[in-house]
């Protein structure tokens, strides 16, 4: 199984602005939008924004975010959480995967 390597940041912002900034904010002001808001994402377990309606898949899917998780997580949501509603395919390049996360490592705290 691949793992999760730091990746380039920079690049990472640039993915986040046009794949994921749609439905998602990072910021601690950061609202719920069509996605709940990602800011305080690493450490915590999937489905607890508050305030935001969660399908029960995501909801009960019962893992911890961290760089590991997200990485198996974005390269297919729909496959590692079945039943998910994020409409987004996924990242199929491991670079992308990594340069978001690096990027919402810093982002997201
Ligand atoms: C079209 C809208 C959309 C796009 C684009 C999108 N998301 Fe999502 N995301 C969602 C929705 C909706 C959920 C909640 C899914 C559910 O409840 O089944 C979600 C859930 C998540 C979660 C789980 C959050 C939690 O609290 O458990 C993470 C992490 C996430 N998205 C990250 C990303 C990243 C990173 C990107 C860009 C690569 C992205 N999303 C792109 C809509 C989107």
């Amino acid at each position: 199984m691949p793992s999760f390597a730091s990746g380039d940041a920079k690049n990472g912002a640039k993915l986040f602005k046009t794949r994921c900034a749609q439905c998602h904010t990072v910021e601690e002001a950061g609202t719920n939008k069509v996605g709940p808001k990602l800011y305080g994402l690493f450490g915590r377990q999937s489905g607890k924004v508050e305030g935001y309606q969660y399908t029960d898949a995501n909801r009960d899917k019962g893992v911890v975010w961290d760089n590991q998780t997200l990485f198996d997580y974005l390269e297919n949501p729909k496959k590692y959480i079945p039943g998910t509603k994020m409409a987004f395919a996924g990242f199929k390049k491991e670079k992308e995967r990594n340069d978001v996360i690096t990027y919402l490592q810093e982002a997201c705290k």
